[in-house]
């Protein structure tokens, strides 16, 4: 290999090095922010967590606090020294804000999880396209939206992605990087290394729709409920049947009451309207019924199966 090869290689390895995601602005502190929050601050980064009021960010503190003590506990059960020092330690790198504009003037990383509604999130990433720092990267963890779309607004899309973390964030390994056609490889490739950083295994998936794991999971819900709808079999009996007979941790038919059956309803219907061709993706009259009596699975006591007791 040449020097100049070495030299350059040296130079594009430092210049990464200094350029990597320490200080990252997490948008909407609710079920999901609030765990990428967590995880950023576990891992060493700095972290602002921003709200729309200071009551739901006191909340999201106190469930991160919470959570954190939880995983001391566990972690360091002999050590209670320890336990709060890694609580504190984490605790401490976490601010909250009301102020977006002002919280992006020292971001490296601007990773949006409020709403799941295109034009909330336009209206986000437009108030701070024009006063973010050039280097300033921004991310969305929507789960069913376009990351095109989403970033069509800004005047950075080299410089958004997607990263689609899955709940509850601080368990679950798989970090989905979303390349769409104009983000550019130094951003992708410092979106990767973050992700490690964080402890996530990271893979990597085109700006398509689901990207890969709800594009696969999604369709397996809907085909267990038009089963459901058929009356091929019980939800008892597919959900076994996806456990025993195919390693399934969760059955289709709980999954699906566990995800929320108007999270589940309102992507299958946004994909419907979007692709009106794909099978896969046709509108479920028993879902839209659950959404329309407000049985929204676990989280209401009720949906396809019944959690009151
Ligand atoms: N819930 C999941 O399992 C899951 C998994 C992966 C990705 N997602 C995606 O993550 C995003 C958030 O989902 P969630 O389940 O955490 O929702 P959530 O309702 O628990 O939290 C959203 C939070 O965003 C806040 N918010 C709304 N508008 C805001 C704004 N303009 N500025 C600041 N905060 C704002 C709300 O007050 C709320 O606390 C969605 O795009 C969703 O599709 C969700």
């Amino acid at each position: 290999m040449s020097c100049i090869n070495v030299i350059s290689r040296n130079f594009s390895t430092s210049v990464v090095a200094r350029a990597a995601i320490k200080n990252v602005t997490v948008v909407g502190g609710g079920l999901m922010g609030s765990g990428i929050a967590q995880v950023s601050a576990q891992s060493g980064h700095n972290v602002t967590i921003v709200e729309l009021n200071q009551s739901v960010l006191d909340k999201t503190y106190k469930s991160i606090e919470n959570s954190l003590q939880r995983i001391a506990k566990k972690t360091f059960k002999e050590n209670p020294n320890d336990a709060n020092a890694f609580v504190s330690e984490a605790l401490s790198r976490i601010s909250t804000s009301t102020d977006l504009p002002n919280v992006v003037q020292d971001s490296d990383l601007v990773l949006e999880a409020i709403v799941e509604n295109l034009s909330v999130k336009h209206k986000l990433f437009k108030s701070i396209d024009e006063v973010a720092p050039k280097k300033t990267i921004f991310a969305s963890n929507t789960s069913s939206l376009s990351i095109s779309e989403i970033a069509s607004v800004s005047n950075r899309k080299d410089r958004f992605a997607g990263l689609h973390f899955f709940n509850p964030v601080p368990v679950m390994k798989l970090l989905e990087v979303v390349k769409t056609p104009e983000t550019s490889d130094e951003t992708y490739q410092k979106l990767m290394a973050w992700g490690k950083a964080i402890g996530k295994t990271t893979i990597t998936c085109k700006d398509t729709p689901g990207f890969v794991v709800n594009r696969l999971l999604l369709p397996l819900m809907a085909e267990a409920i038009r089963m459901l709808e058929r009356g091929d079999a019980s939800p008892r009996d597919i959900d076994i049947a996806m456990k025993l007979g195919a390693g399934h941790p969760m059955g289709p038919i709980e999954l699906a009451d566990y995800v929320g059956h108007d999270t589940t309803n309102s992507i299958i219907n946004g994909w419907h309207d979007k692709f009106p061709e794909n099978p896969l993706f046709e509108p479920l009259k028993s879902l839209q019924k659950l959404v329309d009596e407000k049985k929204l699975g676990t989280k209401t006591g009720e949906g396809y199966y019944s959690y009151k007791k």
